[in-house]
């Protein structure tokens, strides 16, 4: 059972400095992180390429936080046992891929990791409900994928963790909310206010003078 009601928090690589990714690394888990989440892009689902599994793996031994690999990849099905060998703790899809969302989620349990289902603003709920008793989290993506430093989406956002929280509440089912884009002390806040409670937080916190006191912030 996990419990969706603790704040984890979950600073996203995507905003490091890359050529000092395993100090980096452990800057976030010395600062008290809860996972570490890894935005991997392809350039045709998202309008940016970031890396792939071999960066998963190099990011691997330097910490022994879960590894939350968020895929903005068109075909996540097929790049599934990279990942899985690359040591990732969870792989999170997108529902707008070109995938059959409820085999890859099944593979991705069957691996022994914990699966996740995102959405974009643009989703619709509706789109993701059929899922919503196979997975271990909700991904409501709080800007548009692909690049850090934009800025939150709340009126086309909230109202969908919202009712992430009410349906979660409603058929008794056990997923995670996670928020990721444009997380900051105040929106993490109203997204927390909403029923999310796992942050995701690039430029926030890599950005902050002090990481560890802006987790704790971020925290609650
Ligand atoms: C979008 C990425 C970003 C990143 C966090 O594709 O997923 O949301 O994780 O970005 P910021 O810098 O907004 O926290
Ligand atoms: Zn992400």
């Amino acid at each position: 059972m996990s419990d969706c009601n603790t704040r984890l928090i979950a600073p996203s690589v995507l905003a490091s400095d890359w050529g000092i990714v395993a100090e980096e690394v452990r800057k976030a888990d010395a600062a008290g992180a809860d996972w570490i989440h890894l935005d991997v892009m392809d350039g045709h689902f998202v309008e940016n390429i970031s890396f792939g599994p071999q960066f998963v793996s190099a990011v691997r031994p330097h910490t022994e936080l879960t590894l939350d690999v968020h895929l903005m990849i068109t075909h996540p099905d097929k790049y599934l046992p990279m990942f899985i060998k690359a040591g990732a703790d969870r792989i999170t899809v997108h529902v707008e891929a070109d995938h059959d969302v409820a085999s890859t989620l099944r593979a991705i349990r069957e691996a022994g990791l914990k699966c996740g289902l995102a959405l974009n603003p643009a989703t619709p709920f509706e789109e993701v409900i059929p899922f919503l008793d196979q997975i271990d989290l909700l991904l409501v993506m709080t800007v548009v994928p692909g690049f850090g430093g934009q800025s939150f989406m709340e009126a086309e956002t909230m109202p969908k963790v919202a009712a992430g929280r009410d349906y979660r509440e409603e058929k008794g089912l056990d997923y995670h909310i996670e928020v990721d884009g444009g997380i900051d002390l105040t929106t993490a806040d109203i997204a927390a206010a909403n029923g999310a409670n796992v942050l995701v937080a690039g430029t926030s916190l890599y950005k902050a003078p002090d990481m560890a006191a802006a987790v704790t912030q971020m925290r609650g």
